[in-house]
């Protein structure tokens, strides 16, 4: 039985990734999550009767996520794919450059800290948690959903100044992802960096008119980027994309430590 165990399975790109591997019933899915009776609610309305296991893990608390292990470990006796999904979006520093931020100093600080710390930190703990338990299992799969925005090359030819703490925080973990595979590759572990694309998961819901312009104008330049590109894709539409890069991404094929799009190679858009 192939086990999955992704983080921030209570919403968004998490709770499709339960959607939608929970579709086969010979999957074993955990989905790690902070408010553990909110998501199993949601999870006994929208997903009635899935092979879905919903686990207390919130990725900053270190002994939490012992325990989140321990209650994985009970489950089944190893992991075949972690996704480390969870991630700090912060809205506060989405829509204004860099500059912009630095006029609230002790804001922008904490927005960064708090981004390392959940975007970075969080999931170096989660990967050197599980890793006892990715090693016992099949797959030997480790993802993290990072984002085109942390692609140094796309943002300085395109000139996309926002959401500065954020892409810093992902390039930051796609650093890590390089790391533990360089590591851990002798192994067979792949851990990989894939981005989803831009997905409509509701995070411009509570933006002001003023907000939503700077959006439109980083979007306008997303255009530039992709011709094509026209506007977010569903959260459906993303993770089935990503399902089959992680079905086919392979250390033989050179993937390990790579940082890919959910086309599994680097068009973001
Ligand atoms: N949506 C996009 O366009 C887009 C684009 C590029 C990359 N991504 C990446 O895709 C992933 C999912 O994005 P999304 O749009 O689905 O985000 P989202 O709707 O904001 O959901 C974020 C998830 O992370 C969880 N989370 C936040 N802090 C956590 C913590 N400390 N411990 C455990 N869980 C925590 C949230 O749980 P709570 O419900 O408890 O808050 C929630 O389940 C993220 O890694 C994001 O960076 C998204």
């Amino acid at each position: 039985m192939p086990s999955y165990v992704i983080t921030g399975a209570s919403r968004g790109i998490g709770f499709e990734f339960l959607r939608q591997l929970s579709a086969d019933n010979a999957n074993l899915v955990v989905g790690l999550v902070r408010d553990k009776p909110t998501t199993e609610a949601k999870v006994a309305k929208e997903l009635p009767g899935r092979n879905i296991h919903i686990i207390e893990g919130d990725i900053t608390d270190y002994d939490g996520l012992k325990k989140a292990v321990a209650e994985v470990a009970k489950l089944t006796d190893g992991v075949d794919y972690l996704i480390a999904n969870a991630a700090v979006v912060s809205p506060w520093s989405a829509y204004d450059g860099i500059g912009d931020l630095a006029q609230s100093p002790k804001e922008l600080e904490k927005d960064l800290v708090e981004s390392f710390k959940v975007n970075v930190v969080g999931n170096i703990h989660l990967f050197s948690l599980f890793l006892p338990l990715v090693m016992k299992g099949n797959a030997k799969k480790v993802i993290t959903i990072t984002s085109g925005m942390a692609d140094i090359e796309f943002i300085s030819t395109y000139d996309i100044a926002p959401a500065a703490p954020y892409s810093i925080s992902k390039a930051g973990m796609n650093a890590a992802v390089a790391k533990f595979s360089a590591q851990y590759k002798k192994d067979g572990i792949l851990f990989i960096g894939i981005s989803p694309g831009m997905v409509d998961t509701g995070h411009y819901g509570n933006a002001t008119e003023e907000q939503l312009a700077e959006a439109v104008k980083m979007v306008q330049k997303f255009s530039t980027y992709a011709p094509f590109f026209n506007g977010p894709i569903t959260p459906e539409e993303s993770v089935s994309a990503i399902l089959d890069v992680i079905t086919h991404a392979d250390i033989k094929k050179g993937h390990a430590g790579a940082f890919v799009s959910h086309y599994g190679n680097k068009q973001w858009l």
